[in-house]
C-alpha cells in the first residue's frame, strides 16, 4: 500500500513518528457521569491508540514508509501493540521497552460523539532523549518527523533534532495542552493545536480570530495550523494570511482519534510534497472520514478508502 513521493524519486513519502503508545479502553454511554454519580453505559470497546501511534497508523494507512519511536512496557498490551504496527506495516524497530506497564487511556464518549479521556503515561515517559535521538539518526530517510505531548518534551525535541539534521520537516502536536519548552519550539517547524489547545498555549479566548492565528505563528516563529472540530481547520500561510477551509458535512459519532488523523494524513501530504492547503484539505478528509465510525485507530479510513481521498485531493504533479 505504499505510495510514491511527487519528486520524481518515486519512493514513497517517509515519516517519523516520536511519541506515544496506548490501549484504548472506551464506554460509550449517553452522558458521562458527574462527581461520585454512576451511569450505566451502552458499550464498551477497546483498541489501539495513543496520539503517538495513531498518527503513524493514519500515515501508513495512506500509504507512507513510517517508523516509530517510543517506549512500550512488558505487559500483554506492548506485545498487542507490536503486533498491530507488524500488521500494518510500521516500523517498530525504534520502540525501546522498559519494566513496567504499557499505557493506557480509559476514555468516556457520550451520546453526541463527545469524549473524556485520561491518560495514565506508564512506559511513554520512560522513553529517553538518547533512544530518540540514536533511533531517528538510524533510519534510512525521514522526510517529516511529527511529535506530541504524551511522551517527555525532551525526547521529542531530541528527535526533532535527529531529524532535522538530515533535512526533515517537523510537525508539533501540542497536545494534551501544555506550555512548550523553547528547546522544542526552537526545532519545531509546524504546530498543529486544536483550539482548546490553542487557547492554552497561545493566551487567545475560547473562540480564537484570525489575527490571534498570526499573530502566535509570527511570535514563534513557527507555521501554525489549528483545527476547529466540525468546522474544519485553519493554515496561517508565510504571509500571515489565514485561510479557514471548512469540514466535510457528516454525522459524527465518536471523534476520538480525529486530530491525530488530521496531523498523521497532514504529515503525509507534507512528505508527498503537496501545496499547503491540500495536504490540509487532506487531513481534513482523513479525520471527518474517521468521526463517523467508532474507536480509535478502528475508525481511521482503510487504505483503499484512504487511497480514494487522496487520489479525490490530488497528488502533485
Ligand atoms: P479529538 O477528538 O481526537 O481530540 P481534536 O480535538 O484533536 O480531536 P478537532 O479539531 O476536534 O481535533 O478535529 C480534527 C478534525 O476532525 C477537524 O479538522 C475535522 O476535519 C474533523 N472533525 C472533527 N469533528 C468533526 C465533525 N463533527 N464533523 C466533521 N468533521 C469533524
Ligand atoms: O487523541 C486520541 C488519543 O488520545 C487516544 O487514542 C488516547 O490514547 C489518547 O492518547
Amino acid at each position: 500500500m505504499d505510495v510514491a513521493r511527487g519528486t520524481g524519486s518515486g519512493r514513497p513519502p517517509a515519516v517519523a513518528v516520536v511519541g506515544s503508545m496506548n490501549i484504548d479502553l472506551i464506554a460509550y454511554a449517553q452522558r458521562a457521569p458527574g462527581p461520585g454519580e454512576t451511569v450505566i453505559g451502552d458499550r464498551f470497546q477497546s483498541g489501539f491508540g495513543g496520539k503517538g501511534a495513531n498518527q503513524a497508523v493514519m500515515a501508513r494507512l495512506l500509504g507512507a514508509k513510517v517508523a516509530f519511536v517510543g517506549a512500550l512496557g512488558d505487559d500483554p498490551y506492548a506485545t498487542m501493540t507490536l503486533e498491530n504496527f507488524a500488521r500494518l506495516g510500521v516500523d517498530a524497530s525504534g520502540v525501546m521497552r522498559v519494566v513496567g506497564s504499557s499505557g493506557v487511556a480509559p476514555i468516556w464518549v457520550e451520546a453526541d460523539g463527545t469524549n473524556r479521556i485520561i491518560v495514565v503515561s506508564g512506559a511513554n515517559d520512560l522513553v529517553t532523549p538518547e533512544h530518540a535521538t540514536e533511533a531517528v539518526s538510524a533510519m534510512a530517510r525521514v522526510d517529516v518527523a511529527v511529535g506530541q505531548f504524551e511522551i517527555p518534551q525532551a525526547v521529542t525535541a531530541a528527535g526533532f533534532a535527529a531529524a532535522r539534521a538530515r533535512g526533515a520537516v517537523t510537525i508539533l502536536n501540542p497536545a494534551p495542552a501544555a506550555p512548550i519548552l523553547p528547546a522544542l519550539l526552537a526545532v519545531t517547524d509546524w504546530l498543529i493545536p486544536n483550539e482548546v489547545e490553542f487557547a492554552a498555549i497561545g493566551g487567545s479566548g475560547a473562540d480564537p480570530t484570525d489575527a490571534e492565528f498570526s499573530a502566535y505563528a509570527r511570535g514563534t516563529g513557527t507555521r501554525l495550523v489549528v483545527t476547529l472540530g466540525s468546522r474544519g481547520a485553519a493554515l496561517v500561510g508565510v504571509d500571515g494570511r489565514v485561510a479557514r477551509v471548512p469540514a466535510e458535512p457528516v454525522a459524527a459519532v465518536d471523534t476520538t482519534g480525529a486530530g491525530d488523523a488530521f496531523v498523521g494524513a497532514f504529515a503525509v501530504g507534507m512528505a508527498l510534497g503537496l501545496p499547503e492547503l491540500d495536504a490540509l484539505r487532506l487531513g481534513i478528509a482523513c479525520a471527518s472520514d474517521s468521526v463517523t465510525r467508532p474507536g480509535t485507530q478502528s475508525s481511521f479510513p482503510d487504505p483503499a478508502a484512504a487511497a480514494a481521498i487522496l487520489a479525490r485531493i490530488g497528488r502533485p504533479g
